[in-house]
């Protein structure tokens, strides 16, 4: 997953610059960046506020997300920034540490999502502010959906997998019921809808970076060549309806949320 999931990032990009322009950055401000992967929306916020004395803190689960990210950030010579494995659930930091906490597309993947964003409202100070980005409910990311409920349907139920956590916190009551669970008061709680357009020149690209990594790929590939063959005509036929002039456009929908302390 570390090494594909790059592909991704152009796809995800403006929602690294709402979240970095939401969370109103100032010179020398120490941030949070949970759930980093492969360094993002760190990257971007370093090469950003490099001359600003800004530090920059990402950490992930898994390790082989956090030595890809610490490899960009030393060939870009990113001194203000470090990247370290550690669960968001049990972050080893001290309380009030960081003026910011940003998490771009983790907290619905948290094993614990309130043990998780409790973590991140500790480390912040007083007057600090979090901002995370989470996907919306999976039938509002379109560009997944669309396949998975294809190969949903051809398989029989018993073997099917649960709904992945994507969606989880899409609904904007259940985001802000975690974020109040977790501490933060409403009257400092802002929830705004964020709509990702996923370009596609065509429906072999599609096809290519849905199947080939992701959530999508481990059922995808409990199918034989055959009946894979029978899933891409039949999602070929469904996508139909997301063409535009001659591309593919996906509205993948997110949640942004920005919570002060
Ligand atoms: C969809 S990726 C997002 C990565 C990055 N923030 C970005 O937007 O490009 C989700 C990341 O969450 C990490 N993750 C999942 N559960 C986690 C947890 N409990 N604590 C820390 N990281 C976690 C995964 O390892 C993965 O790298």
């Amino acid at each position: 997953m570390a090494e594909a999931f790059d592909r991704w990032l152009p796809y995800i990009q403006p929602v690294a610059e709402t979240l970095i322009d939401m969370a109103d950055i100032s010179q020398g401000h120490a941030i949070l960046d949970v759930a980093s992967g492969t360094g993002e929306p760190s990257l971007t916020l370093a090469r950003r506020y490099a001359k600003a004395g800004i530090s920059v803190v990402g950490v992930d689960s898994a390790e082989a997300m956090v030595a890809r990210a610490n490899k960009k950030a030393e060939i870009e010579g990113l001194t203000c920034l470090k990247f370290r494995q550690m669960k968001a659930e049990a972050l080893d930091f001290e309380n009030a540490q960081f003026d910011r906490v940003i998490s771009r597309f983790g907290v619905m993947l948290f094993d614990d999502p309130l043990r998780g964003v409790s973590e991140m409202r500790r480390v912040l100070r007083h007057g600090g502010k979090m901002v995370v980005a989470v996907w919306g409910a999976f039938h509002e990311v379109p560009s997944l959906h669309l396949i998975w409920e294809v190969l949903m349907k051809a398989m029989p139920e018993e073997e099917r997998p649960p709904a992945p956590r994507i969606g989880r916190l899409g609904a904007r009551t259940d985001l802000e019921a975690l974020l109040e669970e977790a501490g933060f008061e409403e009257d400092k709680l802002e929830i705004t809808p964020f709509i990702l357009n996923y370009h596609y020149d065509d429906f072999e690209s599609y096809w290519e970076i849905s199947t080939s990594a992701g959530i999508l790929k481990e059922p995808f590939d409990t199918f034989s060549a055959e009946a894979q063959a029978d899933l891409k005509k039949e999602v070929e036929k469904l996508s139909l309806s997301y063409c535009e002039n001659g591309q593919l456009i996906f509205k993948n929908k997110a949640l942004l949320a920005l919570a002060g302390k």
